[in-house]
């Protein structure tokens, strides 16, 4: 039987292990997964690369003057996704303090925003994808027969951050994640272009207590409800 193929949105503030459970469900379902983050994440490191934000501060005319030069897109390699920027593989590098730093001012410019959601509107034209983000379910996909929002209880989502960081080499004190993610917290849900909301037909997910396989398997029920039907 031909199963169809639908478009999952999947919000929530950073550090729920959104991604985790995209890419999780991506491959089960055999879906191409996005992580929209890593997007904003590549603009941002364009940014700092070309002296575009000072001290907090956009150089917006700079920005848009170049935001045709900002090319970004994503290649599977090992049966991993990775974001490349202007034909580089930056997917280590948008992970660093120095991005995670200003990525929530980048990503709350609407011209850089407008010409991301374009993009990732491009790519789940056909659906079978599955994307994860801010504004996903509200703006990217708001016909998404499945929306999600993710959450997970505050100092859990400082202790999988660190250990995400630390996984990757990079040392970080606990003082300074909390403070990192409460300001995301509070730039991505307060800015005046798309900011993160629980839209009204999103199913919560508080996966504070649940394994990674407890929450695929939450997830793959609601999907299988949907694509059988
Ligand atoms: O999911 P993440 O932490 O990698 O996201 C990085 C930043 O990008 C985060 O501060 C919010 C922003 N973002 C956004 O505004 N819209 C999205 N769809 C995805 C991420």
């Amino acid at each position: 039987m031909n199963q169809k193929r639908i478009t999952i949105a999947i919000d929530g503030f950073s550090a729920c292990g959104k991604s985790t459970l995209a890419k999780d469900l991506a491959k089960r379902l055999d879906y191409v997964f996005i992580d929209s983050g890593a997007m904003y994440r590549a603009a941002a490191l364009y940014c700092l690369n070309h002296q575009l934000i000072q001290n907090g501060e956009l150089a917006k005319e700079e920005i848009n003057a170049q935001l045709s030069a900002i090319e970004i897109h994503f290649e599977l390699i090992q049966q991993e996704p990775h974001v490349f920027l202007n034909g580089t593989d930056v997917s280590e590098e948008i992970r660093q303090p120095e991005v995670a730093g200003i990525v929530s001012i980048v990503a709350s410019y609407k011209p850089i925003r407008e010409k991301l959601v374009e993009a990732q509107q491009k790519m789940g034209k056909q659906g079978g994808i599955v994307m994860d983000g801010r504004d996903i379910g509200s703006v990217v996909f708001p016909n998404a027969e499945l929306k999600l929002f993710v959450t997970a209880k505050p100092e859990i989502r400082v202790q999988r951050r660190l250990a995400e960081m630390e996984a990757k080499g990079i040392q970080m004190n606990v003082d300074e994640v909390r403070k990192n993610l409460a300001e995301r917290d509070h730039l991505d849900s307060t800015r005046e272009e798309s900011p993160l909301i629980q839209v009204k037909d999103a199913l919560v997910l508080d996966n504070s207590q649940l394994t990674k396989e407890e929450q695929l398997d939450w997830v793959l029920a609601k999907v299988n409800l949907l694509v059988t039907n």
